[in-house]
């Protein structure tokens, strides 16, 4: 499906405020994806129909678990923000025609986040909270760390997300919290890798 054809689609789908918002995440995303040298392509349709469920009433997202059989866990169960990612990526099938795995899974887990995620699904993930109308904590850092480090501003976006779950007393899904495990446990790796390769090369100078 063309994009001017998606675009039309979702703007009767959401809100004026959701649509602009989904404007806002595929231009943020595009950006991205080109200078990571990933298809600009998937990232600008997913910035614009990720939130293609959020805009659904409770009882019709319950209809549609229901409908495609989405097994939600008895911590999904408590976290209804977050189903509208869960139905997204099967409306993005069913309405918007896509079914590259990647894409749709880049949809799923652009609300919690997942130690899955590729490069595509983080710069959804992070395209979603720094689009110029989100305000979020030390905003200005997090916007400057994307163009340096991605994994750095994806850790900064869980831990301030996690932070502000925590000082509301909210349930954390798993996949938030694998998420940052795996961008720690990978940067620690890549640590230990940095000083076992300069010690070797000082080993060979001796
Ligand atoms: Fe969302
Ligand atoms: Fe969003």
């Amino acid at each position: 499906m063309i994009f001017e054809k998606m675009n039309l689609k979702l703007k009767n789908m959401l809100t004026e405020e959701r649509y602009q918002h989904s404007c806002m995440v595929s231009k943020v995303a595009e950006e991205i994806a080109r200078y990571y040298h990933v298809s600009t392509e998937k990232a600008k349709v997913l910035g614009l129909i990720h939130d293609c469920a959020k805009d659904l009433t409770h009882h019709d997202l319950q209809d549609l678990v229901k409908k495609y059989h989405i097994r939600l866990t008895e911590i999904e169960k408590c976290i209804p923000g977050i189903w509208h990612a869960y139905v997204g990526a099967y409306l993005a099938r069913d309405i918007f025609e896509i079914d590259d795995p990647e894409m749709l899974q880049a949809i799923k887990y652009h609300s919690t986040g997942s130690d899955s995620l590729n490069l595509l699904g983080k710069i959804i993930y992070i395209a979603d909270k720094i689009e110029p109308g989100r305000e979020i904590n030390s905003n200005g850092k997090i916007r400057e760390l994307v163009w340096q480090d991605i994994d750095q501003a994806m850790l900064e976006l869980l831990n301030s997300e996690l932070k502000y779950l925590v000082s509301k007393n909210e349930i954390i899904h798993p996949d938030t919290l694998q998420c940052r495990n795996e961008i720690l446990y990978k940067n620690k790796f890549r640590r230990n890798d940095e000083k076992s390769r300069k010690t070797e090369s000082f080993k060979k100078e001796e």
